[in-house]
């Protein structure tokens, strides 16, 4: 059992995770990040001790855990980039779990996404739930979150819907847009990992704000607050992507992908059990219209340069 009260969480220098390390930093805990980017510039260096996430020595990532209470874990690639695969993250967090069983860390708080399954055909969603599998039979005490998207602080999606809405004439839906989408906030997102730290049951829990949208509704939503009338269109998804290809090439990023829009498609963003997150994020969207969109959320320099 440890002793401390020493919480690990992999990037902390980062989005979600940067909320969970500050909550838990405000309630008096001691905060550990493991990082692919240790020296990152944040306003949270000088609170929290930086470790690399050395995947490839098991030894030194044992002993970066040795003593926690508790690891929430954030790691995961959003898409396949170069050698960062999904099935790489899949490999690379079952190393964790055996680090983590190793060092005697007390319970995992994982993020993983609503809907996993392990015969999903999208690595991501497949991934994840193989991940799940890995940290359920692992004997740790755990808790699995599932969201669907955040929204607040440095979130991408939402952002750059809005970025585009700001700049261009038409918005393009994958088919219908009558899928839906649950978004969280990530300071309700941070505040249940915070939360299921402190439990000790094993739970898996949809993270999901009071409301569903469905993704048309959700982009007229948020055209509507910021103050842009723009034609929403139905499109064949494999024009949105050549589309977004397009983009792309301008703001140097991997706008969409092909198994995102799948994943959509199928209403794998939304949850059939209660909200748990209580931000509304309509008002949020009132609160916030002004800031978003205005910059590009760009996730290849987050992590690539
Ligand atoms: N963002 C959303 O809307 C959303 C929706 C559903 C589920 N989730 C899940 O929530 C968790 C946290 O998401 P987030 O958006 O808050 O993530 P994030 O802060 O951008 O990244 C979380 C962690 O993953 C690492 N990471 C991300 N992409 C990487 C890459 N390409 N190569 C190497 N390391 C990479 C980061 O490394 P560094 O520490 O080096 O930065 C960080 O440790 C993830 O498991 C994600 O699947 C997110």
């Amino acid at each position: 059992m440890s002793e401390t009260n020493l919480h690990v969480v992999t990037g902390a220098f980062g989005y979600s995770g940067s909320h969970i390390a500050r909550r838990l930093l405000n309630a008096g805990a001691r905060v550990r990040t493991l990082t692919g980017h240790p020296e990152r510039p944040h306003s949270l260096q000088r609170r929290v001790e930086a470790h690399r996430l050395a995947f490839d020595d098991p030894a030194a990532l044992t002993e970066s855990l040795r003593g926690a209470r508790v690891l929430y874990n954030t790691y995961w690639v959003r898409f396949d980039h170069g050698d960062a695969t999904h099935q790489r993250a899949v490999d690379q967090l079952r190393i964790l779990i055996r680090a983590a069983m190793e060092a005697g860390v007390e319970r995992v708080v994982h993020t993983s996404i609503t809907n996993p399954s392990p015969d999903s055909p999208l690595p991501y969603f497949r991934g994840k739930a193989q991940v799940e599998a890995t940290l359920m039979d692992s004997g740790l005490s755990y808790a699995i979150l599932r969201p669907a998207v955040f929204f607040g602080g440095r979130d991408v999606l939402i952002n750059n819907i809005a970025y585009l809405l700001r700049r261009l004439p038409v918005f393009g839906l994958p088919g219908r847009g009558d899928y839906g989408i649950q978004p969280i906030h990530v300071e309700d997102m941070a505040r249940l990992a915070v939360e299921q730290g402190r439990s000790t049951d094993n739970v898996v829990l949809d993270a999901v704000g009071p409301e569903t949208y469905s993704y048309r509704a959700l982009v007229r939503t948020v055209a509507q607050a910021i103050g842009k009338r723009r034609f929403i269109l139905r499109m064949p998804s494999w024009l949105v992507l050549a589309a977004a290809k397009v983009v792309g090439w301008f703001v140097h990023d991997n706008l969409l992908t092909a198994d995102e829009v799948q994943g959509l498609r199928a209403n794998l963003l939304v949850s059939s059990t209660q909200p748990t997150g209580t931000t509304s994020f309509a008002s949020w969207l009132t609160d916030h219209a002004d800031e978003l969109g205005v910059r590009y959320a760009n996730e290849i320099s987050r992590h690539y340069r």
